[in-house]
């Protein structure tokens, strides 16, 4: 069904809001449930990505069920490897059931993921774990099957710390015979969540959320309940909607840890944040400037990629020049044609975007094209002049869970319609 956000002007958002669970956490620790045999976790976020993920697992045989805001998955009747198109071209982090199902069952077939708006998306890094761990890769067909007969631990470094291939490789080498080492890896929050998933079922992973990574074998992993963190995206997102409308947002059930990078830069343009026990107080008063920062997207810690497209929409509208340069996506400026659109004054340089503050956005139609793209669009959108259609709201839906009726809870005024 296509829907549309209709967005008038709304005036200073103001109210608490509290941070959902995170998509990012929520999805690898979905698929290391294939290594568990019932799995309760707490917090997860009712996001369109979710549901696909328990879609994807119930094609393989598990049985998935939420329970409140717990979703309860049971892999015991696994009985397919496979993971196909259909699913992996709705859902690339469906190429993270890789590692489990080989560790599990010593085979794996699952379709190549392919790009997407925001780059090539390769894997590379992902089948070189698997084949260090002593998996047999070929390529057929648009599929990856790799299979062994028993994964034995090794060292593996990683070129680019992959997210991705950090986790894959993590859970492949969770039931692998001997220590695997994992260097150049991710540090990302949500690493440090899936390795705590990991280790209260029994595993044996430590150095998470530092650049190297010890995995030592275990034989089988236990039932187990785990809590996923919050969001640190969708926080960072509504930290930028209370700048963008000069408004006064209390956020809560959020790791201020998690988002130092967005607080900081925040900070740098002259907004106020205050990081209270009860959660992080963001305000900008009406007459307040916003002045433009520079950022430059690098992996955790330094400022997020997925926080990108989101803060130029703040700088759009900010005194100044602020440069963002995108140094993990090679196509991650698909919001820039839109917001321009909307009046705003962006340059493209290469993987720089240069963006001269302008005084105000004017509404108009525009599409997401991905799901940061259409956060930055809607943010936009709360703070121009007259009324934005959005359309492509679906991409919104995978992960953020009813934007529009957060936002509405603080003084917004977003319609969703069915085209
Ligand atoms: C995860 O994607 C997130 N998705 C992305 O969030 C996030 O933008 C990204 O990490 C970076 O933080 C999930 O966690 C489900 P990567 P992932 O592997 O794992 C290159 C959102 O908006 N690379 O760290 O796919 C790749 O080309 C989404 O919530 C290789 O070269 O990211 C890219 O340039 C978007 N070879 C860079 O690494 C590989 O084998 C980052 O990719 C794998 C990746």
């Amino acid at each position: 069904m296509h829907e549309k956000f209709v967005i008038s002007p709304s005036g200073p958002l103001k109210g608490s809001v509290e941070i959902g669970g995170s998509k990012n956490a929520v999805l690898p620790v979905l698929a290391a449930a294939i290594l568990v045999e019932n799995s309760v976790i707490h917090n997860a976020p009712r996001l369109s990505d979710v549901e696909h993920m328990c879609q994807l697992l119930e094609s393989l045989g598990a049985k998935t069920g939420w329970d409140g805001a717990s979703l309860k998955v049971d892999s015991r009747g696994i009985n397919c490897q496979e993971a196909a198109y259909e699913w992996v071209g709705k859902l690339r982090a469906s190429f993270l059931v890789m590692g489990p199902l080989l560790a599990r069952f010593g085979t794996a077939k699952v379709s190549l993921p392919g790009g997407c708006a925001i780059g090539t998306r390769p894997i590379d890094l992902h089948l070189k774990g698997m084949a260090a761990l002593g998996a047999e890769v070929e390529h057929c067909q648009g599929y990856v099957k790799v299979s062994a007969k028993k994964l034995t631990g090794a060292k593996v470094y990683l070129d680019f710390p992959s997210v991705g291939a950090t986790e894959n490789i993590m859970m492949a080498a969770a039931l692998a015979q001997g220590q695997t080492i994992l260097e150049n890896c991710a540090v990302e929050p949500e690493i440090v969540d899936l390795a705590n998933y990991l280790n209260a079922a029994g595993a044996d992973i430590r150095g998470a959320g530092t650049d190297t990574i010890k995995i030592n074998g275990a034989t089988a992993l236990r039932n187990i309940e785990h809590t996923v963190i919050p969001d640190r995206i969708e926080a960072g997102t509504f930290m930028v909607a209370a700048a963008i409308t000069h408004g006064d947002i209390l956020l809560t059930n959020v790791m201020a840890d998690h988002v130092k990078p967005v607080i900081a830069k925040l900070k740098e343009a002259q907004v106020q944040v205050q990081e209270l026990d009860e959660g992080i107080r963001v305000s900008h008063g009406r007459g307040a400037e916003t002045i433009a920062a520079d950022i430059k997207t690098l992996p955790y810690p330094g400022f997020p990629t997925d926080m990108q497209a989101q803060f130029m929409a703040l700088m759009a509208v900010a005194r100044g020049t602020s440069i963002i340069t995108e140094t993990v996506f090679e196509n991650r400026f698909m919001q820039v044609g839109e917001l321009k659109r909307m009046g705003a004054d962006i340059k493209i340089e290469s993987r720089s975007a240069v963006t001269e503050g302008v005084s105000q956005l004017a509404g108009a139609q525009v599409t997401a094209s991905d799901l940061r793209a259409g956060a930055a669009l809607t943010l936009a959108a709360l703070c121009a002049k007259g009324d934005t259609e959005i359309g492509g709201i679906h991409h919104i839906d995978r992960g953020y869970y009813g934007l529009e009726v957060q936002l509405n809870k603080l003084g917004a005024k977003i319609q969703r319609i069915s085209n």
